[in-house]
């Protein structure tokens, strides 16, 4: 594959009835953080555009960028993020008590990262991690947890069954927005989970995304922008029935799905697919309209920014997440403005954000400057944030949210 190649269908329906509704330009990939002797070297940019299909009401990325140049090494680890960590804790206790009934239950995750929900179920059942990284899969292993290092597909779920045997539950947390081939997954899921496992994924809400969410969410890696209701036939298509949803409070919104063969189907996947049509997720103008919404919050932060920095005072970015970098490349938001990026996960720190080349530091070095503006990039964290950082806020240092509307709390 080269480095990225464009479709000309829908990955969902193979449609090729598809309209642009939104052109980011040429963007670097959102977790290449870049060393300091990469700086003056040439950097990949990709075109960044989000199409809707008309035909199944997907919204999605057609510029696709080979999976080995995003997810082999990662930058990104989930216990990095205190909040997050939690969450897959609890959601993983959460499964095992209404799923696992015995040691022998296996539980296999998709994408797992460094292990932070595995390592929490893993005295109750049998678990798996399957993540691409080898990098982050080295740490899930030092914690325990058998890990294999590959991509997930109909070929892996195959080897996986005849090693393992049936899972009792396939988790997939924030990966099936970043894998093309979705079939390919979910028909390897349903060979893994038998006749009575069951398949929970979490991914962000296309509703948050145009609503109270942010657009930064887009990115190279986010290939779909997913609605229940494309999710539904998607399921459908393969042979699993979606059975129940929820709305978790992660990444702004996120949707938890549980999908199997034969479990009786809940009242609030109906309430759900109701609701996502009463916000027009199946109408092209829904997008066109959050298209406008960008570009005229994009000249409110940078009007505001500007004036801060007339007024001689200093903004550091919060958080250097890969969303962050959507941001500010998108709206050119560079080192005159932010002095540094702070950012909790030690990989990050040391080395500079794609594109724009703000250098990423320690949060030590908060205290050190005691910035008078900080721009939170990490907005999805604002609550734990705000209160982490309370004394600061009392010393006088103020937070800007950047989306869907800027504002300084
Ligand atoms: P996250 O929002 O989870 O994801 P993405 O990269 O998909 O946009 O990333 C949050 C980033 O913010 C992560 O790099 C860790 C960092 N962070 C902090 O620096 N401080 C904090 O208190 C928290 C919660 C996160």
């Amino acid at each position: 594959m080269e480095k990225y190649y464009h479709r000309t269908a829908c990955s969902i329906c193979g449609s090729r009835n598809l309209s642009l509704v939104l052109d980011l330009g040429q963007m670097p990939l959102a977790n290449a953080f870049l060393k300091k002797e990469e700086l003056f070297l040439p950097e990949d940019k990709f075109p960044l555009c989000v199409y809707f299909c008309r035909d199944c009401s997907s919204l999605q990325l057609l510029d696709i960028v080979d999976p080995e140049i995003l997810f082999k090494y990662y930058d990104y680890l989930t216990s990095a993020s205190k909040p997050l960590a939690e969450h897959f804790v609890w959601m993983g206790k959460e499964l095992a008590e209404e799923f696992v009934s015995s040691q022998k239950d296996l539980v296999v995750e998709i994408g797992g990262n460094d292990g932070v929900l595995l390592e929490a179920i893993k005295e109750k059942c049998r678990v798996l991690n399957i993540d691409p990284a080898e990098n982050v899969a080295e740490i899930s292993r030092r914690k325990g947890i058998e890990t294999i290092s590959c991509f997930f597909s109909e070929g892996a779920a195959e080897k996986i069954l005849s090693e393992h045997g049936n899972a009792k539950v396939v988790v997939a947390n924030n990966v099936m927005a970043h894998i093309e081939n979705l079939k390919g997954i979910f028909s390897g899921v349903k060979k893994l989970i038998g006749e009575d496992g069951v398949f929970v994924f979490e991914v962000h809400w296309v509703g948050n995304l145009i609503g109270e969410g942010g657009f930064d969410q887009i990115y190279h890696e986010h290939i779909f922008y997913h609605s229940l209701t494309v999710l539904k036939h998607l399921a459908e298509s393969i042979g699993l029935k979606i059975f129940d949803i929820k709305i978790v409070p992660i990444h702004g919104q996120s949707m938890r799905v549980f999908a199997a063969k034969n479990f009786e189907i809940r009242s609030s996947v109906d309430e759900f697919l109701a609701k996502e049509k009463n916000l027009g997720l199946d109408k092209e103008e829904t997008f066109l309209a959050f298209a406008q919404k960008i570009s005229d919050n994009k000249k409110r932060l940078i009007d505001m920014l500007g004036q801060i920095k007339e007024e001689g005072k200093m903004i550091v970015g919060y958080g250097a997440p890969a969303k962050g970098n959507t941001l500010l490349n998108y709206f050119q938001i560079g080192h005159g403005l932010l002095d540094f990026l702070t950012d909790t996960t030690p990989l990050k720190q040391g080395l500079y954000s794609p594109g724009m080349h703000i250098p990423v530091v320690s949060p030590d070095k908060i205290d050190e400057k005691r910035p008078d503006y900080f721009l939170l990039l990490a907005w999805n964290y604002a609550d734990a944030i705000l209160a982490k950082e309370q004394k600061m806020i009392e010393k006088g240092s103020k937070f800007i949210i950047p989306v869907p509307e800027a504002k300084i709390l």
